[in-house]
């Protein structure tokens, strides 16, 4: 199992690039299924997420080219033949992204057998808001044996208000009614970007929807959709880590290749916290500190408020702030699983219901510490940044994930981080818990 070492001290100096969103090329790969004609997506990025999701996709019949060289974020699926529609467990335990093929699936074949997601272990996680959505729109769905089974003549037009904010809900739902039988209308729905990139291939697909983007979408079924290319936002939370990275090192970065406007939310705590944040160009941020930082609270919301995505980085950031701040997390209970690792590390964190108090600025000492989700892995890279000496984080493969090679994007700005055991490659194919 590979491994970080990251001796911490080094400010960050030089240009970072962020890849493509891992969120948004998840449902937009899963909206291939909705056509028999090929999409081809561009700035693809290179995780084990997508690999997952491209395996899944080859198990039902689609044909899925990923590229390589320099066509490596590139990727072009064709599922002209979905023989299979069924999401296998041993395929799906590790991502919960793929009961976004539930809606797809059940729109285009008329029938689903998806087993029941994982992903991160970061709280229940239930998927009822995408079933009692499909069901609205006239599908019949049952549960057994750890697989959901949908079927559905053709899908009809609904009018759908989801009880909570969803985005992979919103994004499902989105790509089924693409095709459904007249109109559907879906209110408070996820504003995130990445819903918006999916409306944006859907519609280059032929999809007629208004709205993307707010809380009420319009969606005007049709009978088929036609192939399309289409290319993926950047990954706002990648972005946001290396700003937070910046800034907690001391460093002068330019995080490039990104869309300054989906990060609004973390620039502006940010530069409450003391560092210096500047739009550099039409697709980069600049982040530099030469001061103190200072603690400030942050609550989690859903977009445009501050990502829960990045909750966990900006702990690490708060564990280096002068005073004491709260990091409030309201929308997934169970995301303080990096807490008790920061502490091992120095760090002084009382979690106390949704709510941890993070009293700083601690010296964080080098430790062996351990990766338990995505987001988590990400704030221990942060604090080993930073920390006296060298640690060994334990467990990157969650960080594999949705983080394309951090560690040689680090380096490339003077951070001393290297891999020890297997380089992570796209054709790997054992998938890991
Ligand atoms: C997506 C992102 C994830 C991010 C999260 C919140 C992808 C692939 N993943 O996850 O990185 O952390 O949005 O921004 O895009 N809920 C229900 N019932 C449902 C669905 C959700 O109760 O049917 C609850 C969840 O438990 C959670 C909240 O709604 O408390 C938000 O979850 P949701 O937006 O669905 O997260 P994901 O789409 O899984």
């Amino acid at each position: 199992m590979d491994k970080f070492v990251i001796r911490g001290g080094n400010p960050l100096v030089g240009t970072i690039r962020v890849s493509g969103a891992k969120n948004s090329a998840l449902p937009c790969m899963a909206a291939a299924i909705l056509t028999e004609d090929e999409v081809t997506l561009e700035n693809i990025p290179q995780v084990r997420d997508i690999e997952t999701e491209r395996k899944l996709l080859a198990s039902m019949g689609a044909e899925v080219e990923l590229g390589y060289g320099r066509a490596q974020h590139r990727t072009r699926i064709s599922c002209k033949l979905l023989s299979d529609p069924v999401a296998k467990y041993e395929i799906v335990k590790t991502m919960r992204a793929s009961s976004l093929v539930l809606g797809p699936l059940i729109a285009r074949t008329g029938m689903a057998r998806v087993a029941m997601p994982g992903g991160c272990a970061i709280g229940g996680r239930p998927i009822d808001l995408h079933i009692k959505g499909l069901e609205k729109m006239g599908a019949t769905i049952s549960q057994e044996h750890g697989y959901l089974e949908a079927r559905a003549d053709r899908l009809k037009g609904a009018s759908i208000v989801f009880d909570k904010i969803t985005v992979t809900g919103t994004e499902d739902l989105l790509m089924a009614a693409t095709l459904a039988d007249g109109e559907t209308v879906m209110e408070n729905c996820a504003r995130e970007p990445e819903v918006t990139d999916l409306a944006e291939l859907l519609t280059a697909m032929g999809a007629k929807i208004e709205g993307a983007g707010t809380s009420t979408i319009r969606v005007q079924g049709v009978t088929s959709l036609h192939g399309a290319r289409h290319r993926i936002n950047p990954d706002r939370i990648e972005a946001g880590t290396f700003l937070i990275a910046g800034a907690i090192t001391g460093g002068d970065l330019i995080v490039a290749n990104c869309n300054p406007t989906h990060l609004g939310a973390v620039m502006t705590k940010l530069e409450e916290a003391g560092a210096k944040v500047e739009i550099f160009s039409q697709d980069s941020v600049r982040v530099r500190r030469d001061g103190p930082l200072r603690a400030v609270d942050i609550s989690t919301e859903e977009y445009p408020g501050f990502p829960t995505d990045m909750q966990a980085q900006y702990m690490a950031l708060a564990t280096q702030s002068e005073g004491i701040c709260q990091v409030k997390e309201n929308i997934f209970e169970n995301r303080f699983m990096h807490v008790q690792e920061l502490v091992r590390m120095g760090a002084n964190i009382r979690v106390d219901g949704r709510v941890a108090y993070v009293r700083g600025a601690s010296p964080l000492s080098a430790a062996a510490v351990m990766c338990s989700d995505l987001r988590a892995s990400a704030s221990l890279v942060l604090a080993a940044l930073v920390a006296d000496g060298e640690s060994i984080l334990d467990r990157v493969y969650h960080m594999d994930r949705g983080y394309e090679r951090i560690e040689e994007k680090l380096r490339g700005v003077g951070a001393q981080i290297r891999r020890m055991g297997s380089i992570f490659s796209p054709k790997q194919t054992e998938v890991t818990l």
